[in-house]
């Protein structure tokens, strides 16, 4: 089943959520309430009401950035400010040529498909999809060998969002029929208690001003992580206390869910450790590290590096990853010296 899920746009009914669909409901559904980002929704607005100015379904739009910041969340608003239909899957669920074909056979006029970690199309999909976003056609191989008949079919004019947390792994081609291409940002500490202080009224959480305040330091500049952590924290609240967050209950909530001061949890710390006491502090390869820390590579490069990277504990090199004196320094460990190469006086000739 290519079709993953077709999302109702529509605002759920107060006090008819369960906990499944938490998620769902703190998900801004329009402009207006979508904090942050905000270069990317002046573009987006624009496009928007240009389309709509036309008549139009809006160009293909790329958005590409670390998990959590919003890719998803990003699409389903448009669809809403378009008025459009959303219908949600993934490049790993469109695993044949006819998995597309059927998907976008059954779209309508303006509807939007969705195609999240998009980089993960196999090459044969990919061809199909690209010709299909260029010029609204498809064309399908009818039987095989010398029977074999190419049929093209017109197809209503969709829009294709896709979201990747690697432009880079996409073909050029592919990469090429994207009207837009958009990186999300990392988000501000104060962006983020923001966020947290509309998902903590959604969620009825009472939460004082210091406690989002330290929350949002802690959830790695990241949307989704603010919303777990203040889950969490409710969860603590509601068990070790009187249901209201402040300071105090926050704080021994992230001491508990071992969250330190820089937003790391064990898991971070594990990786910096490992680069520290194998290898110095680095640079080592990323494939060492993912051996060394039972990790896959992608998860290493997508989800724990951008982070360690933006708050600076973290440089890619060309000979590897390599912590920096900021990283040694909240881990509490000091670097060994590295001498200059010592200038050889002459008693230090030796002759073999
Ligand atoms: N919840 C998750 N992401 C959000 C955002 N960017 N703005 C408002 N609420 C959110």
């Amino acid at each position: 089943m290519a079709i993953e899920r077709i999302v109702n746009t529509t605002p759920p009914d107060e006090g008819d959520v369960d906990e499944q669909e938490l998620e769902q409901t703190l998900r801004p559904r329009d402009f207006k309430n979508y904090i942050g980002q905000e270069r990317l929704k002046k573009n987006l607005q624009l496009a928007i009401s240009a389309a709509k100015k036309r008549g139009e379904p809006i160009d293909h739009v790329l958005l590409y950035g670390p998990p959590g910041l919003g890719k998803t969340t990003m699409a389903t608003v448009i669809a809403n400010e378009m008025g459009a239909q959303i219908r949600i899957t993934s490049g790993p669920a469109i695993e044949r040529a006819g998995d597309l074909a059927s998907l976008l056979t059954n779209l309508q006029d303006g509807d939007i498909l969705f195609i999240d970690e998009i980089h993960h199309l196999n090459r044969t999909v990919e061809e199909v999809l690209y010709a299909a976003m260029e010029d609204f056609k498809l064309d399908i191989m009818l039987g095989k060998g010398p029977s074999a008949r190419s049929l093209r079919l017109d197809l209503p004019k969709f829009t294709i969002i896709g979201a990747t947390t690697r432009a880079g792994a996409l073909g050029a081609p592919l990469r090429d029929r994207f009207g837009m291409t958009h990186r999300l940002e990392f988000y501000t500490p104060e962006e983020i208690a923001r966020i947290i202080k509309r998902s903590a009224k959604i969620l009825g959480v009472k939460i004082d001003d210091q406690a989002s305040k330290l929350l949002a330091e802690r959830a790695r500049l990241t949307p989704r992580i603010a919303n777990r952590l203040l889950k969490r924290v409710r969860d603590y609240a509601d068990i070790n206390g009187d249901g209201i967050v402040d300071t105090d209950v926050a704080s021994q909530a992230l001491e508990l869910l071992e969250v330190d001061k820089l937003g790391l949890d064990p898991a971070d710390r594990h990786l910096l450790s490992v680069i520290i006491e194998h290898h110095g502090g680095g640079p080592v390869g990323v494939e060492t590290l993912a051996a060394l820390t039972a990790e896959e590579r992608g998860t290493i490069e997508d989800f724990y590096e951008p982070y360690l990277m933006q708050i600076g504990l973290l440089e890619r090199t060309p000979r590897g990853r390599k912590v920096t004196p900021k990283a040694w320094q909240h881990l509490g460990k000091k670097p060994a010296r590295t001498h200059p190469p010592r200038m050889q006086s002459r008693l230090d000739i030796s002759v073999d």
